[in-house]
């Protein structure tokens, strides 16, 4: 078929809009998170899934909510207990701002999330993606969410699979976006990403001699309760860094322990 010589993307955009969405009719995932507005739950369901699989999430997002169903709870929380549910998930730090992020939302916000990109990107563990997913997912706001895997598909069905930079996604982005169905259009997005173009284990396993490899093991040995640095036997940089990031704390009795436990 011969193609118009100037590319014309409002065309494409309507084309590409009908064949995600035919895609999506037959292989749409039932997902607890798309069963709620709420954007607290919306962002616990967004930090969780940013490096771990959706099989993974699934039962760690209801046990998480059983224990903190609103930002409250999950403010009032101590370290040491968020970190110990979030056991099994990796990147320890996000479970440490997604309960800042709950704390700043009660001082600045009332406890009401906000409504603008501005504000959500000020929240701890907040960038512009995760904002976005709110504002999509809980507001149903018509703006232009790219994560890897969307920007796979952009990169894949209009630039021949070359890379772009970040602004030439993004601009693509907002013309492929159908106004008023912003929610259906990246959820549909998001399972065509990962069942067809994916990338669907966002998670690789860590090296086995890297900091964060280590890192992850200290706080798994701090979940069991407190130990003496020397009976933890690991470089002392290792943990002094997760000191310097809250992790972990050393107390008056030299005993290394989760941030606030009792144990
Ligand atoms: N990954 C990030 N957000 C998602 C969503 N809403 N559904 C499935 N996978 C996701």
């Amino acid at each position: 078929m011969k193609v118009s010589p100037k590319f014309n993307l409002t065309w494409a955009a309507s084309k590409f809009q009908d064949y995600i969405f035919s895609w999506w009719q037959y292989h749409k995932r039932d997902l607890p998170w798309r069963r709620t507005y709420d954007p607290y739950k919306i962002l616990v369901s967004e930090v969780m899934l940013q490096q771990t699989q959706v099989e993974r999430v699934l039962p760690k997002y209801d046990e998480f909510l059983y224990f903190f169903p609103d930002v409250y709870t999950l403010a009032r929380a101590t370290p040491a207990k968020v970190l110990k549910l979030w056991r099994g998930m990796g990147y320890n730090r996000r479970a440490l701002y997604l309960r800042k992020a709950a704390q700043k939302i009660i001082e600045l916000h009332r406890g009401y999330f906000p409504e603008n990109e501005s504000d959500l990107v000020k929240l701890p563990g907040v960038g512009t993606y995760t904002a976005r997913a709110i504002l999509v997912f809980a507001y149903k706001k018509d703006i232009a969410m790219v994560d890897t895997n969307i920007r796979k598909i952009i990169t894949h069905f209009f630039f021949n699979g070359i890379f772009q930079k970040e602004n030439v996604i993004l601009q693509v982005a907002d013309k492929l976006l159908p106004k008023g169905r912003s929610w259906e259009w990246h959820q549909a997005l998001m399972d065509y990403g990962s069942q067809v173009r994916g990338t669907n284990g966002k998670k690789q396993k860590p090296f086995k001699n890297s900091n964060r490899y280590f890192r992850g093991r200290v706080v798994d040995r701090l979940r069991e309760g407190a130990i003496t640095e020397k009976d933890l036997n690991v470089k002392p940089q290792i943990i002094e860094s997760l000191i310097r990031d809250g992790l972990v704390v050393r107390g008056k009795d030299n005993m290394l322990r989760l941030p606030d436990a009792k144990t």
